[in-house]
């Protein structure tokens, strides 16, 4: 699968971060019941490389990566785990090589023109705007069209259930980020249905 391929297979990400080891695959269950199959994990707490590798093993239909990739050494990890791409809240010479490499579908973060450019010039046409609502939201996407037609985004960031369909409407959108799918009160309560239908509203 190709980055383009990952974007293409669910309008929302889920920005997942996973505090209890034991809510990563009733999660993912969860997310996928609904309709949402790409599943970012967040390399932010201690549980994340084992959560990924949990859903990876025991939710064949969810396609796993990570986010909050930020060191190139994390490659190699992520990879081990099952993750099948990656996204980090920017780009730099390190992780460019790196995805190279590893051959990780890479989905590096951009939140000004001159680093939209730099990402293009490295090998990357699909791009997270970072963080979304902050690099100017609906209207920095619009503003981004023109100069840029080769590049597609997944905004990520500020983004909500009342805000997202704005966004999806853009052309140069594929797909958004965020983690009103996967909220942590509802985890902490087990409250997977309300999860699932959190992730089917975002499918409408
Ligand atoms: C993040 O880094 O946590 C993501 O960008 C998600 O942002 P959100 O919580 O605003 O959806």
């Amino acid at each position: 699968m190709t980055i383009e391929d990952i974007l293409k297979a669910a309008p929302v990400m889920p920005v997942i971060v996973i505090e209890d080891l034991t809510h990563a695959v009733p999660l993912a269950k969860a997310l996928v019941a609904g309709g949402l199959r790409v599943l970012e994990v967040t390399l932010r707490t201690p549980v994340a490389i084992d959560a990924v590798r949990s859903i990876a093993e025991s939710v064949p239909d969810a396609i796993v990566g990570v986010g909050t990739l930020t060191h190139s050494e994390q490659f190699a990890k992520v990879i081990d785990a099952g993750a099948k791409f990656a996204v980090s809240p920017g780009l730099t010479p390190a992780l460019a090589k790196a995805s190279a490499q590893y051959d990780l579908p890479f989905l590096p973060g951009v939140f000004t023109p001159g680093e939209a450019m730099q990402a293009r010039d490295a090998g990357f046409n699909h791009l997270k705007l970072f963080p979304a609502k902050q690099a100017g939201g609906i209207g920095m996407l619009k503003a981004m069209a023109s100069p840029f037609p080769e590049l597609t985004f997944c905004p990520t960031g500020g983004i909500s259930a009342e805000s997202f369909r704005d966004y999806l409407a853009l052309p140069n959108v594929a797909c958004v980020g965020g983690s009103w799918v996967a909220p942590s009160t509802l985890m902490r309560g087990g409250d997977w249905d309300g999860i699932t239908e959190l992730a089917r509203e975002a499918c409408r």
